[in-house]
């Protein structure tokens, strides 16, 4: 390996002994008698000092040659001194050029010069070379190994589910259609029917991380047309509220384990990221109606909660608690899918709850409807075709226990997390209505 150490891994009991360090060229700075090299990596930067009289000539003409973003391998000896600002440099005895970078480069990735999304986003490898975006990056990291931690840690087992498929399942809108050989299919928006069907087979508990693909007609700051959903089901759930509990755990979960292990990256960030208060505040849909209204927000009862109405409500529960993380349950059936269950005493109201994050939804959910006869008929009420449900409505006939479960968008959830402005912010290559590539 060209490495032996990060630079944030030289530590003092170095001092005086021979390093390896590679990375990219930050800063290259000439003082006559004594020339400096940055070098950044992963996990910081690294001072290179060549005074004349202490390195080869080689090294002493080759630094002031090197160009930003230049590859380069350097091997010395750590020097610990209040001199240097970092309080140490390594005294090179070999430079190794092992890539070069054209210029002028296409952005700046020292963030001196500011650059727009868009610019951002065509040259995201050097985009990543800003620590405030690797920072993110390395937060979206932390939270996917998280969320599986959680999940093993409370029994649930991981399971993959096709991405090709032949029904809808989110209602029929915002499909991306493909040929499939002689037939059409349709890219996943959703893992629900197959997390459904599994629950007849006694694996009990299971959750999939994996794309979603969605044909979002227009370009918001909170939806991507490919994006990653942290999916649970759980069977045997005698209400749609253990679900809620098992939710708002793993997403204190993984907030925690974020303000454990990248307290580096928050710094990085400017961000403090406070710790969630369990459990979270549950609102029914018909009072977040009323608070609305008070608000002078007047929502018809049975319609969705619009983007402003959850915005509102996100600031108002942030002034009057200081909470950021709560429950809208007890939702209208008409506003959610046939597959939720309805209050069976209150059939208008279902088994359905968001979880909104600073005024977004972050997640949606609810115990199923698991009884036969009453999940064709609920197919049918929302004017789809019962039989093109068959593949699916056969699992409830041979034995399906109460289940219920939640989708959680894993970069709405970072955005919220980090209250970043737009969601393109925290997947690496956003597919949106105009970006197919990179
Ligand atoms: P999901 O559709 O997965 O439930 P969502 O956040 O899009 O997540 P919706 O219930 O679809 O939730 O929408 C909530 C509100 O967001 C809608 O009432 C609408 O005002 C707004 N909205 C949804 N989709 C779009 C979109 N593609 N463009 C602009 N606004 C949208
Ligand atoms: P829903 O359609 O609400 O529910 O989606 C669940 C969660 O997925 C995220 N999400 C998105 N994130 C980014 N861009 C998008 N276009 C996008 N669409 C959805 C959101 C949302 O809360 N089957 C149900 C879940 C369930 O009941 O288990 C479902 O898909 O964070």
């Amino acid at each position: 390996m060209y490495r032996t150490h990060y630079s944030s891994q030289i530590t003092e009991e170095l001092h005086g002994k021979k390093v390896k360090v590679a990375g990219w060229v930050y800063e290259v700075k000439d003082l006559g008698g004594i020339k400096f090299l940055w070098l950044r990596d992963r996990e910081g930067i690294v001072q290179v000092t060549a005074p004349k009289k202490k390195v080869n000539e080689d090294i002493f003409t080759l630094i002031p040659k090197l160009n930003s973003e230049d590859v380069v391998a350097v091997e010395g000896v750590v020097n610990f001194t209040p001199k240097a600002k970092l309080g140490f440099e390594v005294i090179p005895e070999k430079i190794e050029i092992l890539a070069k970078a054209e210029s002028p480069l296409p952005l700046d990735p020292t963030g001196k010069v500011k650059a727009e999304l868009d610019t951002r986003l065509d040259n995201r490898f050097i985009d990543l070379r800003k620590p405030e975006v690797m920072a993110i990056f390395k937060i979206r990291s932390s939270v996917f190994r998280a969320v599986r931690d959680f999940f093993y840690q409370e029994g649930f087992i991981e399971i993959h589910t096709p991405k090709i498929i032949a029904t809808a399942t989110e209602g029929g809108t915002e499909l991306f259609p493909m040929k499939y050989f002689e037939r059409d299919a349709f890219l996943a928006q959703s893992p629900q029917l197959y997390k459904q069907i599994m629950m007849a087979s006694g694996l009990d508990r299971v959750f999939e991380i994996a794309p979603i693909f969605r044909a979002e007609e227009h370009n918001t700051t909170r939806h991507l047309n490919e994006a990653w959903s942290i999916d649970a089901e759980m069977a045997f759930i005698e209400s749609e509220k253990e679900v809620m509990q098992l939710l708002e755990r793993l997403v204190a979960y993984a907030i925690n384990y974020v303000r454990e292990h990248n307290e580096k990256e928050l710094k990085i960030l400017n961000f403090e990221l406070e710790e969630p208060k369990l459990p979270f505040r549950r609102i029914t849909y018909t009072q977040a109606l009323e608070i609305l209204k008070d608000l002078g927000k007047e929502i018809p009862w049975g319609e969705d909660i619009d983007t402003e109405g959850e915005k509102l409500l996100g600031q108002y529960i942030k002034e009057t608690y200081d909470e950021d993380l709560y429950f809208i349950y007890q939702y209208p059936s008409e506003a959610k899918p046939f597959y939720i269950m309805k209050y069976d005493d209150k059939p208008e109201i279902s088994r359905a709850f968001d979880l909104e994050y600073r005024g977004v939804e972050i997640t949606s959910g609810g115990q199923r409807e698991h009884r036969y006869e009453k999940l064709k008929a609920q197919i049918a009420e929302k004017g789809l075709n019962v039989e093109s449900f068959e593949f699916y409505l056969k699992a409830f006939r041979y034995g399906m226990p109460p289940h219920g479960g939640f989708g959680l968008g894993a970069e709405r959830l970072l955005k919220q997390m980090l209250n970043l402005s737009n969601i393109r912010e925290v997947i690496l290559f956003p597919r949106d209505r105009r970006r197919l590539e990179p």
